[in-house]
């Protein structure tokens, strides 16, 4: 069966969010591969553009003026598709034609390539080798950009259920936490709605420290429960806390503002008291420096880097220089292409950071996450806990498990 691409079709549709989606369609030899591109509320600021100034529709429009020059390229050829959409767009960050439309495309080529082939995407992604589950990290309570004002000005509190053996009991681990943070919330405010943000964790109208302690007992109560350790994680987004004009993090809802040495005194003050398996975005998008302060003095915490790097492998390079963070985010819209997305974990891998393979706070129920997260044996899969869009990812590893596996956990020291 060839893995050419005879065709090809996109549409405009929506995300988890209500927002519009560039969706696009790879045919190959009577098999389609499909591919929603996610979209980011907390986005870095070097991120590849989604839509050009035209917006969605605009993308729509350049699609038929080169989707053409695709016909009769190989589906499964990656690294090929990612050099044709650089030349295609020439920009650093696809604002002529959109790195959603970008990221649907070449996505939905390898789901076709795939199908034709009878070969899991995973595998085409990764080729031959020992295959690994990333561990799912899923976001319990959230605030910052994802939920209402009242909620925490930190974004995410996470669950990461370090000590399991096994995918499902991973995947289910991060369940009852979501569900043990609902009572706990409740225990400590009756009035609660109920309320959930963008990625389905609870929205509570609690501040950040109250935040920590329940997710630190929730996590803790799953771990006594199931007889393995689930560990807490936290994305800061501080991004979307720093004031550059004041060059202060602000916690609006609790009024302080740190300053940068206060800021990482707060979150050193977190991994002594809570050890955190992970911290993310604990610095604001540009210091690098700081990231590499805070890597230097908090041995046993992942740090994590989502929008200093934005899946860039230069910005990557310039932090291992100077061994800003240990870990990575890598979301495959934030750079474009695929193929250039797998480049940087190879980059992460070779430098020994720990690479994490993450949804989208606008989503939608494609399950390729999972694929992509095994191919480039990500160790830590970032994809919510409930929702629909989320669980898609979920389900898919255990699926995957059943039909390719079993396969063991991914080797990681915590
Ligand atoms: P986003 O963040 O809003 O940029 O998609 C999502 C996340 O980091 O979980």
């Amino acid at each position: 069966m060839g893995t050419e691409i005879r065709d090809l079709k996109a549409r405009i549709v929506f995300n988890s969010r209500g927002e519009k989606a560039f969706e696009a369609d790879v045919i190959v030899d009577g098999f389609v591969g499909r591919a929603c591109a996610p979209a980011g509320a907390s986005t870095g600021a070097a991120e590849a553009v989604a839509f050009p100034p035209s917006g969605p529709e605009g993308a729509l429009q350049a699609f038929k003026e080169y989707s053409r020059k695709l016909v009769g390229f190989k589906s499964d050829d990656i690294v090929g598709l990612a050099e044709l959409f650089h030349q295609i767009d020439q920009t650093p960050n696809f604002c002529k034609i959109g790195g959603a439309a970008v990221f649907a495309i070449t996505v939905a080529s390898v789901d076709a390539a795939s199908k034709a082939l009878g070969v899991p995407m995973f595998k085409l992604i990764g080729g031959e080798k020992e295959y690994g589950h990333p561990f799912p990290l899923g976001n319990v309570l959230g605030g910052g950009k994802h939920a209402g004002p009242g909620s925490p000005d930190i974004q995410e509190f996470l669950s990461l259920p370090v000590g399991a053996k096994r995918v499902y009991d991973a995947i289910y681990a991060n369940i009852l936490v979501h569900k043990e943070v609902r009572k706990l919330i409740e225990k400590k405010d009756p009035s609660f709605s109920g309320g959930k943000g963008d990625e389905g964790a609870w929205a509570p109208n609690l501040n950040d420290l109250e935040a920590l302690e329940i997710v630190y007992e929730a996590v803790n109560n799953v771990s006594d429960k199931l007889g393995f350790k689930v560990k807490m994680g936290i994305d800061f987004a501080s991004s979307s806390l720093y004031n550059p004009e004041t060059k202060s993090y602000e916690y609006s809802r609790r009024g302080v503002k740190f300053s940068r040495s206060e800021q990482i005194n707060f979150v050193l003050s977190i991994i002594d008291k809570y050890s955190p398996a992970y911290i993310e975005d604990p610095l604001f998008e540009d210091d690098f420096e700081g990231f590499s302060i805070l890597t230097r003095e908090s041995k046993r915490t992942y740090i994590v880097g989502d929008d200093l790097f934005v899946t860039n492998t230069n910005r990557l390079l310039e932090g291992v220089k100077i061994g800003a963070g240990n870990g990575v985010i890598l979301k495959v819209n934030q750079v474009g292409p695929l193929g250039d997305a797998l480049n940087f974990a190879k980059t992460a891998k070779a430098n020994k950071y720990v690479v994490t393979v993450s949804h989208r706070s606008g989503e939608s129920v494609d399950f390729h996450l999972a694929h992509i997260a095994l191919g480039v044996s990500g160790e830590i899969m970032k994809s919510g806990v409930v929702g629909g869009e989320r669980i898609a990812k979920l389900n898919e590893l255990i699926r995957i498990d059943e039909f390719y596996g079993p396969f063991k956990m991914i080797n990681l020291s915590w």
